[in-house]
């Protein structure tokens, strides 16, 4: 194993590491508002519940890892991961902002090109792409992220002209992070990827069967919500470390170096994640300190981060019906949404942070469970969260619901998906309309012989 210094940042920057949207503030009766629009306004006019996110928070954070990779590395390439979100108008964001694009399905991937998103700026991931995903990378010149033997064999059916295809390999480093802890070993479990150490042989096979083949580099992700820089940094390197053993005995010098996504964001008061431009510092360091030790030429750094960009930009606002309270053992305050908004709780038992709309957050509290309103016992946003008194009506608030909440929505129960609002300094706009009740039956067929 290679071992480097221990490095230290200093970033002498403002923390734009907030739980709440940037623009979030409360007036003096207590009300709400993001960028200024009152949330009561905001639910009047789109119903609830309501998906919310602050442009300003989005476009804060884009910059922020911009910024961060000028200043402490150079060439780079941002790419927002989009299964955190993905819808039109965050493409269309991502693009103004000049961010690239991941995709990892045909529907994301529609999605970018039904808004014109650029084709060269976006790339394709996943474990097992179909026929026609691979169809639509070659027909639209998408970089695809080669993860396996499969993907190869269907790129060389479906290439039928031999042109020219940008790969980056996806690899297992052999580091691999939940959460807050890592753990490094030769080998790993993972559904996604190659193993480290067949890269030297899969790239020799590539350069003498493929010659139509360009790439562009190597790819790891090492896992989401993480806390720590260290890990990140030590796939880097390891992947260099194979970059410099390509290159001794392949003669091949790779242009790029996609490190993943993964950084975590704060959930709760208590949650510390790195800044964004420490984590941008920490492995720009590395990655340069490798490539002087390892006499190779900077490559282009990629980091591929979803939720750390769009997640604390969005809020998700409930109306408050049934409150049911159970004497000396449990208060449930029921919302009108839950895990088909939200699967997030049930799901990874995530914790959130809520407040009460027009209700002073820091007076009469006491510990209450906010549950959903789904057909199953375990639909709890939130257990024993310590929130002012609530009544019938109220207007509650859970915050950091900007990633991984839309984009993972169900129509359990015959739910319909919440709209979705786009808020900035100078308007409000609808970016998802709220799931109509024959949006559900859109897709239903009775066969005659039951008709
Ligand atoms: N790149 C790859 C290859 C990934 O698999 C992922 C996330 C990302 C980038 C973006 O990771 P982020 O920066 O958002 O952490 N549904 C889960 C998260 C699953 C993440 C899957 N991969 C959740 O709600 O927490």
């Amino acid at each position: 194993m290679i071992s480097f210094e221990k490095m230290t940042v200093n970033t002498m920057k403002t923390s734009i590491n907030k739980l709440k949207p940037l623009s979030f503030s409360r007036n003096s009766n207590q009300e709400i508002s993001i960028a200024g629009f009152k949330l009561k306004d905001l639910v009047q006019t789109y119903g609830s519940p309501l998906y919310i996110l602050c442009e300003e928070t989005i476009r804060a954070r884009v910059n922020e890892y911009k910024d961060s990779f000028q200043e402490f590395y150079g060439e780079y390439e941002l790419v927002y991961a989009s299964k955190a979100l993905n819808c039109k108008a965050i493409c269309k964001l991502m693009e103004k902002e000049s961010v690239s694009l991941d995709v990892v399905s045909i529907g994301e991937l529609y999605t970018a090109l039904s808004v014109n998103f650029p084709m060269n700026k976006v790339i394709f991931h996943g474990n097992n792409k179909s026929p026609e995903e691979i169809q639509a990378c070659l027909e639209n010149n998408v970089r695809i992220i080669l993860d396996n033997f499969n993907d190869l064999r269907l790129i060389d059916e479906l290439n039928k002209s031999k042109k020219e295809v940008n790969i980056i390999i996806r690899v297992t480093p052999g580091i691999e992070c939940h959460t807050h802890e890592y753990i490094k070993t030769g080998k790993i479990d993972s559904k996604f990827g190659f193993n480290l150490e067949d890269v030297l042989d899969l790239v020799a096979k590539l350069k003498k069967d493929y010659p139509y083949i360009k790439i562009l580099g190597l790819h790891s992700h090492i896992g989401s919500q993480i806390f720590e820089m260290a890990p990140q940094r030590d796939a880097a390197l390891v992947l260099l470390n194979k970059y410099k053993e390509i290159k001794e005995q392949l003669g091949i010098e790779m242009t790029h170096l996609n490190i993943g996504g993964g950084l975590g964001i704060k959930y709760l008061e208590s949650d510390d994640p790195p800044e964004i431009a420490d984590i941008v510092n920490f492995s720009a360091k590395a990655v340069i300190e490798a490539c002087e030790k390892f006499d190779l030429k900077k490559p282009i750094l990629m980091m591929e981060p979803g939720r750390s960009l769009v997640a604390p930009a969005g809020i998700t606002v409930y109306r408050i019906g049934n409150i049911k309270d159970i004497p000396n053992l449990r208060k449930y305050v029921c919302v009108d949404g839950g895990m088909a908004d939200n699967v997030r709780p049930i799901m990874y038992q995530a914790q959130y942070l809520a407040e009460l709309d027009a209700k002073d957050p820091n007076k009469d509290l006491e510990t209450v469970t906010i549950a959903g309103k789904y057909c199953e016992s375990g639909d709890v946003l939130i257990k024993d969260i310590k929130m002012t008194k609530a009544d019938t009506d109220d207007l509650l608030v859970v915050f950091s619901t900007g990633a991984y909440n839309y984009s993972m929505a169900s129509n359990y129960n015959r739910a319909t998906k919440p709209a979705m609002v786009l808020v900035n300094r100078t308007g409000h706009n609808l970016i998802v309309k709220r799931e109509s009740l024959d949006d559900l039956l859109r897709q239903d067929l009775v066969p005659s012989h039951l008709s």
